[in-house]
C-alpha cells in the first residue's frame, strides 16, 4: 500500500465525522482514528495479528462483570489510567497529586474518630500512624474534610477480597478533619500485593515478562465542600516495588517514610492540599473487584 493510498483512506474515514454535532466526541473520535491508523501502519499490522487483538479485547470484555472491570485493569497496566489522572490533575499547581482509584474501593466505610485505628481483625503487622493537615492552596486549614481510607491487611488482601474471612470494616474508615484541618489515622503498615492477574490484562503482563505487584500503600479519597475531590495513596518509602508498580501509580510526592515519633509510634506526616476547582469528573472505576 502506498502512503498516498493510506492518506486517502484516512481522509475519507475522517470526512465521515465532519457533520458530527458533538464537538468533543468528534475531537476524541477523530484523534482515536488517526492514532489507530498510524499504529497499524507503524507495525505493518497483519490480518491474523489484528484478529488476535480482537480476540484479546473480546476476552477482556468477557472477563468483566458487576465486580470485575478488566478494561480498567488493562488501562491501569498500560499506564493509561495514570496518564488520565495526570491530565485530570493538570493545572492544580501545589495541590496533592491524585493517582489511580483501584478496584478495591467500597463505599460506606464506618466513620472513625480522630486517631482511631481502622484495624478491626487480628494482624501481625507493624502498627503505624498517618497524620497531617488538609489545607487549601494558600495553606488555610479545611475543617470537616472527609478522608475515606482503605488498604490491605498484612496477609496482602483487602477486606472486599476476603468476605467471611476478614471483617467487612477491616482496614477501612472515614476520618474527618478537626477545626485546624488535622487528621490522624491508626492502621497497620500496608504491604505489597498482586493486582488481579487471572484475566487477559494479567496474561499480557505475563507474555511480556512483567510483574503484577504493587508497593504497599494506603488509599485516601478526600472530599470537602467547594474543593475538587482527591483520590490518592500514601506509599511506604521502605516498600518493595516502588519502582516497578504494575499500574504506574507511584508519584514521588506521595511517598513517605514511617519513623518513630515522640511517643515511640511508627508515624508519618502526609499533608494534603486540595484544589478549589470545578467539580471532579467521575473516577475511572464503577464497582469494586472481588
Ligand atoms: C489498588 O491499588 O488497589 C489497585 C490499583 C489498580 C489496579 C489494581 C489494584
Ligand atoms: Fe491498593
Amino acid at each position: 500500500m502506498t502512503d498516498k493510498a493510506h492518506a486517502e483512506l484516512l481522509e475519507d474515514v475522517l470526512s465521515r465525522y465532519q457533520d458530527s454535532t458533538n464537538p468533543r466526541l468528534r475531537e476524541i473520535t477523530e484523534a482515536a482514528i488517526r492514532h489507530l491508523h498510524a499504529f497499524a501502519e507503524e507495525v505493518n499490522l497483519q490480518r491474523d495479528e489484528w484478529f488476535a487483538g480482537i480476540q484479546f479485547l473480546t476476552a477482556t470484555g468477557q472477563k468483566c462483570d458487576d465486580t470485575r472491570q478488566e478494561f480498567i485493569l488493562l488501562s491501569d497496566t498500560l499506564g493509561l489510567s495514570t496518564l488520565v489522572e495526570m491530565l485530570t490533575h493538570d493545572g492544580a499547581e501545589g495541590s496533592t497529586e491524585n493517582t489511580v482509584l483501584g478496584p478495591f474501593y467500597v463505599p460506606g466505610s464506618p466513620r472513625r474518630a480522630k486517631g482511631e485505628s481502622m484495624l478491626v481483625d487480628p494482624d501481625d503487622g507493624d502498627r503505624v500512624v498517618i497524620r497531617g493537615r488538609v489545607t487549601d492552596r494558600d495553606g488555610a486549614p479545611i475543617a470537616g474534610a472527609t478522608l475515606d481510607c482503605w488498604q490491605n491487611a498484612t496477609a496482602g488482601f483487602y477486606a472486599v477480597q476476603q468476605p467471611g474471612f476478614q471483617s467487612a470494616a477491616n482496614l477501612r474508615g472515614v476520618y474527618e478533619t478537626d477545626p485546624h484541618g488535622s487528621y490522624e489515622i491508626r492502621t497497620v503498615r500496608p504491604v505489597p500485593y498482586p493486582i488481579p492477574s487471572d484475566g487477559p490484562a494479567g496474561d499480557l503482563l505475563k507474555a511480556h515478562g512483567r510483574g503484577w505487584m504493587r508497593p504497599g500503600h494506603t488509599h485516601m479519597w478526600v472530599r470537602a465542600d467547594g474543593y475538587k475531590e482527591l483520590i490518592t495513596h500514601v506509599f511506604d518509602e521502605q516498600s518493595d516495588y516502588l519502582r516497578e508498580d504494575a499500574v504506574f501509580g507511584v508519584r514521588d510526592s506521595l511517598v513517605r517514610r514511617f519513623a518513630p515519633d515522640g511517643d515511640g509510634e511508627l508515624a508519618t506526616t502526609f499533608d494534603i492540599v486540595l484544589d478549589a476547582s470545578p467539580p471532579s469528573p467521575a473516577p475511572l472505576r464503577p464497582a469494586p473487584t472481588r
